[in-house]
């Protein structure tokens, strides 16, 4: 019998050079190929001591109460929204997260969806593959400098955007829970308020009850025809069904999303929507970054089991 600490992989979504580490690391089991995963589960209640998880991966009251030996939860995402952390605490599980290494590439992804919106790229890209160019031109786009970026959330994600941003002559507003006076934009202490001054609300704040629905319909009023709402964060904090709405009425002028309520389910009324731009949760997919974060994934629990200091642990 092997003595290397058992783990439970959440998700078939980490980092393929990741699994090896872990498999060259940890007896590693997969949750995702058991067929029967109370069973699967029961057979190694006894062994488990960490979880590796990620994009995909739930970690809920239910998995955690059914690993007694559990200790440590490492997650290859920045968002703990599908981990239970209050089970977590209860326990005293070490919960570990992957800040800073995505940083750069989801703001740069949130600002190519900005440029992608605003100058229709997705559009015109499907105009020339269906031969519209043929019979004339594509219509007019609009400018991004000078406009109005509002950032809902202004962490370390939400800053990096503006920075990129404010290169591209746009001015910054931001809604959070609190002003930060280092910073130099301007604060909106409410979100309607921000929604109502912004050609481009980009939404930052973590996912979990405290932001579900943050986005609603009388946002997206603010918002208004002149705005277009783009969404890199997580889909629980807009209300889905108003925003479709929202959309098929005209009362806001577009929509960017990458990130979805009940992902990989997108709605289908939006597909034939040539205002919105559609991608499938893709703000940290780049080979490097995701190397990143599941290089920390294995430190963290590497480091756990050899009783160090853990790299990034969730507060
Ligand atoms: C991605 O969505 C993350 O939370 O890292």
């Amino acid at each position: 019998m092997s003595d290397k600490p058992e783990i439970l992989i959440t998700t078939a979504s980490l980092h393929p050079p990741t699994v090896a580490k872990l498999d060259a690391a940890f007896t590693t089991h997969r949750l995702w190929q058991a067929a029967d995963r109370r069973a699967f589960l029961a057979s190694i209640a006894d062994r488990v001591e960490g979880i590796a998880t990620g994009l995909g991966g739930t970690v809920d009251a239910a998995l955690i109460a059914a690993l007694p030996r559990l200790r440590i939860i490492a997650t290859s995402t920045v968002g703990l929204d599908a981990i239970d952390l209050g089970a977590a605490r209860s326990r005293g599980i070490a919960v570990t997260n992957t800040p800073d290494v995505l940083t750069d590439c989801v703001a740069d992804f949130a600002l190519g969806l900005t440029i992608a919106s605003a100058r229709r790229i997705c559009e015109a890209d499907r105009f020339v593959r269906q031969g519209k160019w043929l019979a004339g031109g594509f219509p007019l786009a609009t400018k991004l400098g000078g406009k109005t970026m509002g950032i809902v959330g202004m962490g370390r994600i939400g800053q990096a955007i503006a920075t990129r941003a404010v290169a591209f002559g746009m001015e910054i507003a931001y809604h959070g829970p609190r002003a930060k006076s280092e910073l130099p934009y301007r604060y909106y202490a409410t979100l309607a308020d921000l929604a109502a001054a912004s050609h481009f609300l980009i939404v930052t704040a973590p996912g979990g009850t405290a932001t579900r629905h943050m986005i609603d319909a009388d946002i997206l009023k603010s918002l208004g025809t002149k705005g277009t709402l783009i969404n890199i964060a997580r889909g629980s904090v807009v209300d889905e069904a108003a925003l479709v709405a929202a959309l098929q009425s005209g009362t806001i002028g577009g929509a960017a999303l990458d990130v979805f309520a009940d992902e990989p389910h997108v709605p289908e009324a939006l597909f034939a929507m040539e205002n919105v731009v559609l991608q499938p949760h893709l703000g940290s997919a780049t080979e490097e970054t995701r190397a990143a974060m599941g290089q920390l994934v294995v430190d963290n629990l590497k480091a756990f089991f050899a009783g160090e200091a853990l790299l990034t642990p969730v507060g």
